[in-house]
């Protein structure tokens, strides 16, 4: 699907449906308060005589997300999409709602939109929630199927007055980096346990990096650099595995470094399949880990995004990549290791994994001295306990980091919530015969515990912050431009954000 831009009125267009945002007005009639459609929002007279001539009209209030559409009398067809009161409209609303003309994917080959018609009252916010929810909706995981559905929907043509173009290309431009990213990082996040092991996943990462990434530089660790690295519990993850372990480290300098440029490290959890290891999961649960790397594609993604927008920071993206298995090699619950950081962990639960990985990746990403670390994981089942399936968690060592990190994600309308780090947590995962131990208590904080035993492996003076995706990284069925079932793609705007607004 190709999204065009033009001039020309979206009546004049040829295009299959011809599509208008209509606002709402509420009118006070006698003591009853009525809700209409606010006919002045409808700018096109063409329109708004036909509507005007269609009894059935009266039904269209244009309440947010009401559809109403009709056969124009001098031909074409014409779909109003309501939008509710505009002074109540949010920019989420619009990126929701606008995502749901994706679904006459399979109906039409054409769309004709009359962009200014959804505009909110600040028309870059506008034209940005337009092409992210056109663009993020347009994505379909169909590798698997025999008779993979072709769309018919082959261009989205948005009428735009010739004044607003030159932001419109500016935005399309911006957006469609980040959408081929996002989209990108799904078909990994989406692909089958069976065929992305570690070895094939990094190879795949290291290829789209030399061919797009310009510039940046890539190097992928073998295990016996992994071992020459002392990332023993990275590799005490990988003991059971039929696959060498991958670390991913690829380094992004900007062209022309400003003088404020940071460093920014960002780290992703890639456990490729989690069974559990040895503390094997029930079958129940064990579906579905295969969405295991979410954190390390999230973070290519955002890293992706970034360099290709031409990002002014120094950049450093880190992939700790396993999958977490069992054969005879496999670590053994009470097994103590000595990590790259030199403190020892009892691993009392081998399904405590993502945490173990990390922690050598966060070492390692210290000794690059980076001003910040942020990384990604679907570490804790916990965390749809406390949060649900659409709020992200977060933790850090650092408020500044935090407060700016809730700004990005507002920015970005994506939901961040904080968990705090207490020494009652610090406490609670201290061993008997070890340093650490990789669990607390049962039902006990367990997302803020997986954030206390990663922020021990952070360098003094580095701010980290740590996000738990396990709730939003998948299945957003509630989204309009996240694909019901599968990889969501979440939190990468709000990465991408952050490190542009530093
Ligand atoms: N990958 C899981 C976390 C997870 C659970 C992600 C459900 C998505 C949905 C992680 O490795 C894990 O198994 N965590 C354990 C930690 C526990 C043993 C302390 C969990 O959440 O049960
Ligand atoms: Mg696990
Ligand atoms: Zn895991």
């Amino acid at each position: 699907m190709q999204i065009k831009v033009d001039a020309n009125a979206a009546t004049d267009l040829q295009a299959d449906i011809k599509v208008f945002g209509v606002f709402q007005t509420v009118e006070k009639k006698g003591k009853v308060t009525e809700r209409y459609y606010d006919e002045s929002s409808i700018k096109d007279s063409y329109v708004r005589k036909e509507l005007k001539n269609i009894a059935l009209a009266s039904t269209f209030d244009a309440s947010l997300g009401s559809l109403f559409s009709f056969n124009c009398s001098q031909g074409g067809t014409y779909l109003l999409m309501g939008l509710g009161e505009k002074k109540n409209l949010t920019r989420e609303q619009l990126r929701r709602n606008i995502a749901k003309l994706l679904s006459y994917k399979n109906k039409v080959t054409s769309l004709a939109v009359d962009a200014s018609s959804f505009f909110l009252g600040n028309t870059e916010d506008s034209i940005v929630a337009m092409y992210e929810g056109l663009m993020l909706a347009n994505y379909d995981f169909q590798k698997y199927k025999s008779n993979p559905k072709t769309p018919k929907l082959k261009t989205i043509t948005l009428s735009v007055p010739k004044k607003n173009h030159a932001l419109f290309a500016q935005i399309q431009k911006k957006t469609t980096i980040l959408a081929q990213s996002v989209n990108f990082s799904r078909d990994l996040v989406n692909e089958v346990p069976n065929v992305l092991h570690s070895e094939k996943y990094a190879q795949i990462i290291a290829e789209d990096a030399r061919k797009n990434l310009k510039g940046v530089k890539v190097k992928i660790l073998n295990k016996a650099q992994v071992k020459a690295e002392k990332m023993n519990l990275f590799l005490s993850v990988n003991a059971g595995s039929a696959y060498e372990p991958r670390f991913v480290h690829l380094s992004y300098t900007p062209s022309k470094a400003a003088k404020k440029a940071k460093h920014i490290a960002l780290v992703g959890k890639g456990i490729t399949f989690d069974t559990g290891g040895y503390s094997l999961k029930p079958a129940a649960n064990m579906t579905s880990m295969k969405y295991d790397m979410a954190g390390s594609a999230t973070v290519y993604a955002a890293f992706r995004t970034a360099v290709l927008n031409k990002c002014p920071h120094k950049l450093t993206c880190l992939m700790a990549i396993t999958d977490n298995a069992v054969n005879e090699n496999a670590t053994v619950p009470d097994a103590v290791v000595t990590s790259r950081r030199g403190k020892t962990v009892e691993i009392l639960n081998t399904d405590a994994e993502g945490r173990l990985i990390l922690a050598d990746a966060l070492d390692y990403a210290c000794d690059l001295k980076p001003d910040v670390i942020l990384d990604a994981a679907t570490l804790t089942g916990a965390v749809l306990v406390a949060l649900g399936d659409e709020v992200c968690g977060i933790m850090s060592n650092n408020d500044k980091l935090v407060k700016d990190l809730l700004t990005s994600a507002k920015e970005s309308d994506e939901y961040l919530w904080q968990l705090p780090l207490i020494d009652e947590y610090r406490d609670a995962i201290k061993s008997k015969v070890a340093d650490l131990k990789n669990i607390g208590k049962p039902m006990k904080a367990g997302t803020a515990i997986g954030g206390v035993f990663l922020e021990e492996f952070i360098k003094d003076g580095i701010a980290w912050a740590h996000f738990d995706i396990a709730g939003v990284a998948h299945d957003q069925a509630h989204l309009p431009y996240c694909p019901s079932q599968g990889a969501s793609g979440l939190m990468v705007r709000t990465m991408v954000n952050y490190i542009f607004n530093e």
